[in-house]
């Protein structure tokens, strides 16, 4: 059984696990965080499993809340408990409450994982918009920026075009569609 509930400080290790290994067979797997963002006036929302160790998030969303707009900021499930309808159920959750704050479109920013695209599809998102995201690494870093007198380039993360979504491919050797995804509430 699986209970929802507000996050609070003690779930922060457990949260950070957990969405660390829902992260890592994602495009997102080096986004790694030591500790939990604080940010005032949104959800925070975690999944526990009430017939395991009950302080064990499996897991998590995150939305903040800007004016009658929310956006999804973290949304992650431990592997373990995947497509058991946990994302749904976080997500139908954390709608609910922004709705009375006057909420009446919540988006998300994702990249291409098809566990994502197809979560985000199902739960009523639309694609409203496309950039591309651009990881350069030692390899390729010199065709990216360039550094200041004194300092080498060993890696960057940058932001381009969709229009030059192709160019970059050819450049560059790490390069995510970054989309945003809209659901009017
Ligand atoms: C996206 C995510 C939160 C979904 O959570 P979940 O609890 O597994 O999803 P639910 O059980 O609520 O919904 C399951 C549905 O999502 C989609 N889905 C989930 N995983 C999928 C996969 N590996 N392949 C294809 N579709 C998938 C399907 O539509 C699925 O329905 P189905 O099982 O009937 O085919 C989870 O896969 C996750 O944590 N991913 C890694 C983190 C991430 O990418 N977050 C979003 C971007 S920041």
């Amino acid at each position: 059984m699986t209970l929802v509930r507000d996050y609070r400080p003690a779930d922060e290790q457990s949260w950070l696990r957990c969405r660390v290994l829902a992260f890592l067979a994602t495009c997102y797997y080096d986004d790694v965080l030591p500790a939990k963002p604080s940010r005032a006036g949104g959800v925070d929302l975690v999944a526990v499993d009430e017939g395991g160790d009950g302080d064990a998030v499996v897991g998590l969303i995150d939305v903040s809340v800007t004016g009658a707009t929310a956006t999804v900021e973290t949304v992650a499930v431990h592997p373990d408990h995947a497509r058991r309808g946990v994302g749904s159920l976080l997500l139908d959750r954390a709608v609910a409450r922004v709705r009375p704050l006057g909420v009446r479109t919540l988006d998300a920013w994702t990249r291409e994982d098809v566990a994502a695209l197809a979560w985000y599809r199902r739960e009523g998102f639309v694609e409203a918009f496309r950039y591309v995201h651009v990881h350069a690494g030692a390899q390729d870093v010199d065709d990216a920026v360039r550094p200041a007198p004194g300092l080498a380039a060993v890696g960057a993360f940058l932001h381009g075009r969709i229009e030059d979504e192709e160019r970059l491919r050819r450049r560059f050797t790490r390069v995510h569609v970054c989309r945003r995804f809209v659901r009017e509430l």
